[in-house]
């Protein structure tokens, strides 16, 4: 039986500009993920250094970070069976020119940079991405009507 997962995305800066956000959530809500946090958010330094502090020494840090604070952007948890990969199969490769067709940064970007979204990369990311953007009470846990629809009763039982 597969796992019920959570995973962080969180919707760029280039992507409220360009007028995409309403696109990109239904990608993800046709495809049966659930929705259990979503809200906009202005970033700024110190939580982007935690976040991106793995590309801290990078060439294209301080350009990043510039980029993610150049707007507000809406981050989301999405909840279901093994979310993180399917998430970030939904997202597509990090560079737009690479992204295959078909997914979010394959249709909408042209940048390694300027990719869209954001997607938790495992299950121990994600826990941790979802802390440094949720508090406890932000995140909900109700039943949804679609849910036998979505799953059949050996993946969920
Ligand atoms: P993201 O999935 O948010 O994870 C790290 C981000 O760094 C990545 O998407 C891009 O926005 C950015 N990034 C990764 N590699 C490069 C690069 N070579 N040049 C510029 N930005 C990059």
């Amino acid at each position: 039986m597969k796992t019920k997962e959570k995973t962080l995305l969180i919707i760029k800066p280039d992507a409220l500009q360009r007028n995409l956000l309403g696109e990109i959530i239904h990608r993800f809500e046709r495809k049966g993920l659930k929705i259990v946090g979503l809200k906009m958010i202005q970033l700024e330094d110190v939580l982007l250094n935690s976040h991106y502090a793995h590309h801290k020494d990078k060439p294209f840090f301080e350009s990043l970070k510039k980029f993610m604070k150049s707007s507000p952007v809406v981050v989301l948890v999405l909840e279901g069976l093994e979310a993180v990969k399917v998430v970030r199969q939904i997202c597509g490769a990090t560079c737009g020119r690479e992204a295959d067709i078909g997914t979010i940064r394959g249709d909408f970007s042209m940048s390694t940079q300027t990719n869209i979204v954001h997607a938790s990369d495992s299950l121990e990311t994600a826990e941790m991405e979802i802390k440094r953007f949720f508090k406890e009470d932000e995140l909900f846990e109700y039943q949804k009507i679609d849910f036998p629809y979505l799953y059949s009763e050996d993946e969920i039982n």
